[in-house]
């Protein structure tokens, strides 16, 4: 390649370094500099080398790096692999070009003489490490303050999820901590939040005379279906009573629900008041999923169908109340929808046919078996994942 020394003393003026270099200084210089062509993605040198050149670039464009971590981009006129000439230490970074490229190679020993000679090109040396200290020192503040925020983010995260723990723990003392121990019956529930906090929950409320079960599911994810949650069960608690009907107490709790759910919340919800004397059966359902009645002598199931729409919706909505009744060896099972719509790791749901094959075939055992095998059906199925949705599931036996 042939060399235009006007072309090349224009450039090296552009150097920082040789800016203030007399011109038969530069002129000099540029006898002593060998002309290179590299293709794109070629090494000029790596990281840990011994340097015996530094490099003027003259077109195209190279990369100085640390193996992947990029730490400048560098074009015409700027120089390069004078660090080591100077210190005698390895190369503190590698070089590769980004694109063809031209470079000028000027050689330890001249660059030293040139150095000694003209204290215009050692005072350009240190301008040049001078700019790139005080860009590290930039760099270096910009990475203090964004690791400033990050400490304050993480901290503010630590908090929020310390929070949410101790709203799960707060939520679980809202279940029933211990389940009724009426003779000649049996019962077992199980809640399984698909995240810290739930939309679901079951209760027992114990009535004169009677027992009133509760199971809801509340249409949402997360904090606010939680907050619902909370506000549904006292609800239910301060108006269920067992000298009303189910079909009254639930059409009150619904109007105050009303109330409260601005945030186009709703619940579904079933409600039933057991009397454990004569086995007797009143309830609403109130958009749930029917709950279902094993009749352990034929095998069949019958369900608990919707006798209403689901809570906080529509205040003008009125419920009636359904009856049933359990016989010896009969099994009552509420559910949510996290149960049969649980998916497998092909995407089909668990579904009411599963269901009912399981409680079928344990239906002779306690209500804490079955739901135990219920249980480990359901988590067969989901496969390694995480459920979806929560999981809440309660089982009445009359022995
Ligand atoms: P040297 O250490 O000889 O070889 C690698 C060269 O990359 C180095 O000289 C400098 O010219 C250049 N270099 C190293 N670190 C940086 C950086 N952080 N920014 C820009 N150039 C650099």
């Amino acid at each position: 390649m042939q060399k235009d020394n006007d072309e090349i003393i224009t450039l090296l003026k552009r150097v920082s370094m040789f800016a203030e270099a007399p011109a038969e200084t530069l002129a000099e210089i540029t006898t002593l500099l060998e002309p290179l062509e590299l293709r794109g993605e070629e090494t000029v040198f790596q990281q840990g080398d011994l340097g015996d050149s530094l490099y003027l670039i003259a077109a195209g464009r190279v990369r100085v790096h640390h193996e992947d971590k990029d730490l400048d981009e560098l074009g015409r006129g700027d120089i390069f692999g004078e660090m080591a000439l100077l210190d005698t230490e390895p190369r503190s970074a590698s070089v590769t070009t980004l694109e063809k490229a031209t470079l000028f190679r000027l050689e330890q020993r001249a660059f030293n003489s040139f150095l000694l000679a003209n204290p215009e090109i050692a005072r350009g040396i240190i301008r040049t490490l001078n700019q790139r200290l005080r860009a590290r020192m930039r760099d270096l503040s910009d990475l203090q303050s964004a690791m400033g925020k990050l400490y304050q983010l993480s901290a503010k995260a630590e908090r929020l999820s310390r929070e949410l723990r101790d709203a799960s723990e707060v939520q679980a003392s809202f279940l029933p901590q211990t389940l009724p121990q009426l003779p000649g019956w049996a019962f077992a529930a199980g809640w399984q939040p698909a995240k810290e906090v739930s939309g679901d929950f079951y209760d027992v409320v114990p009535l004169e005379q009677c027992l009133g079960i509760v199971i809801a599911d509340v249409a949402d994810k997360g904090m606010p279906a939680a907050l619902f949650m909370a506000l549904t069960r006292s609800t239910i608690r301060s108006s269920v009573s067992a000298a009303s009907t189910p079909a009254k107490s639930i059409t009150q709790a619904n109007r105050l629900l009303c109330k409260d759910a601005s945030q186009g919340m709703f619940v579904t919800l079933f409600y039933a008041q057991l009397e454990p004397e004569s086995s007797h059966i009143s309830y609403v359902n109130a958009g749930h999923n029917p709950p279902l009645v094993l009749d352990s002598v034929g095998g069949t199931f019958s369900e608990l169908g919707r006798t209403g729409l689901f809570l906080g919706w529509d205040e003008t909505a009125t419920y009636e109340t359904g009856t049933a009744f359990l016989e010896p060896g009969d099994v009552l099972l509420l559910y949510t929808d996290g149960v049969t719509e649980a998916t497998d790791p092909h995407g089909e749901t668990f579904g009411e046919a599963r269901l009912k094959h399981c409680l079928l075939k344990h239906q002779r055992a306690s209500p804490e078996e079955i739901l135990q095998r219920l249980q480990d059906d359901l988590r067969a199925f989901i496969g390694g994942a995480e459920p979806f949705d929560d999981i809440t599931l309660m089982i009445v036996k009359r022995l």
